[in-house]
């Protein structure tokens, strides 16, 4: 076996939002409250990725979610079984979630250490009583709701809230950089998640039937043009200009992306320059929602992967 066979490498990376709708929409035995159904394209969308995971064999689904907010640091769970009640705080009527999650804890410690190395502040999240938030859960329930691979979840640092564009970002590319070692040195075949919404101005008001989608749609028609001007560079690979558009497009839709969760991914996949499949798009109270992915394994086989890391300036 050479070096590269033996070395891990990341299979595929999807853009994995966590609206708790989709999970209220799916009425799977963890989650408490019931519907009658809706936001159906997402959940579709969602059933696609889950048999393309199912193929891959994954050792391990990384996610790092908008909704673990840390203040000082970048977080890692690191405790190997973790199990409780996961509750939304603005949605509790539609997710209330019993989960039970095996976490793969010496990839955590491989990610910590990698991000020190980086120099990012970082921490290992080891209180066995951790109340997992519902961004990981529904990001991961979507994308498995087997729940038969091994997890890492990774907090997102407040830092672009408090910080400029570049800074935070920049830190991102680094946390990137430290997950895309760490899953190499420990030999792990790793599936991303980017737990994020796109555009994320949203209705204040929610319809008697929340499922009711003749109440459903964007919550403005400049959010979803550019929640398409996003999706159209991403389907064409061009992610130097995605790159270049992601600060006024955060400004202008409040875009979840900002979390910095959609640049970890990135950046730990190497920027790669292949179209992104898009397994679909639609709108949670007014949020824009894509499900994409970027097949690496695919573009491997097939000798189209060029890994040309980005430099930002
Ligand atoms: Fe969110």
């Amino acid at each position: 076996m050479s070096h590269r066979d033996a070395s891990g490498e990341i299979l595929a990376g999807f853009i994995a939002p966590h609206p708790p709708h989709l999970v209220y929409g799916e009425n799977p035995p963890q989650n408490k409250p019931q519907s009658q159904g809706g936001w159906e394209n997402l959940r579709w969308a969602y059933q696609h990725c889950r048999d393309k995971i199912k193929a891959l064999k994954p050792d391990v689904i990384l996610v790092h979610s908008p909704h673990w907010q840390t203040v000082v640091g970048h977080h890692f769970l690191d405790v190997p079984k973790l199990k409780g009640l996961s509750v939304d705080p603005i949605f509790p009527h539609l997710f209330q979630y019993d989960f039970e999650l095996d976490v793969d804890t010496e990839l955590a410690e491989a990610c910590y250490e990698e991000a020190l190395e980086e120099g990012l502040a970082a921490k290992k999240m080891v209180n066995p009583n951790f109340r997992v938030d519902y961004g990981t859960i529904t990001s991961l329930h979507m994308l498995n709701p087997d729940w038969d691979i091994p997890v890492v979840g990774i907090s997102a640092n407040n830092s672009p809230y408090y910080h400029t564009h570049d800074y935070a970002q920049d830190q991102m590319i680094k946390l990137g950089q430290a997950t895309r070692r760490a899953i190499e040195k420990t030999g792990r075949r790793a599936i991303l998640a980017a737990s994020n919404t796109l555009s994320h101005l949203h209705f204040d008001r929610e319809p008697a039937i929340p499922e009711d989608m003749s109440q459903e749609h964007i919550m403005s028609h400049e959010q979803y043009l550019w929640d398409m001007r996003f999706i159209e560079l991403i389907r064409q690979g061009k992610l130097d200009e995605m790159m270049d558009i992601l600060p006024e497009f955060m400004e202008k839709t409040f875009a979840e992306v900002k979390a910095g969760s959609l640049v970890w991914m990135l950046s730990a996949m190497n920027f790669p320059k292949i179209p992104a499949q898009i397994h679909g798009y639609g709108t949670v109270i007014g949020t824009g929602n894509v499900v994409a992915e970027w097949d690496l394994d695919k573009a491997r086989r097939e000798g189209t992967l060029t890994e040309e890391a980005m430099v930002h300036a």
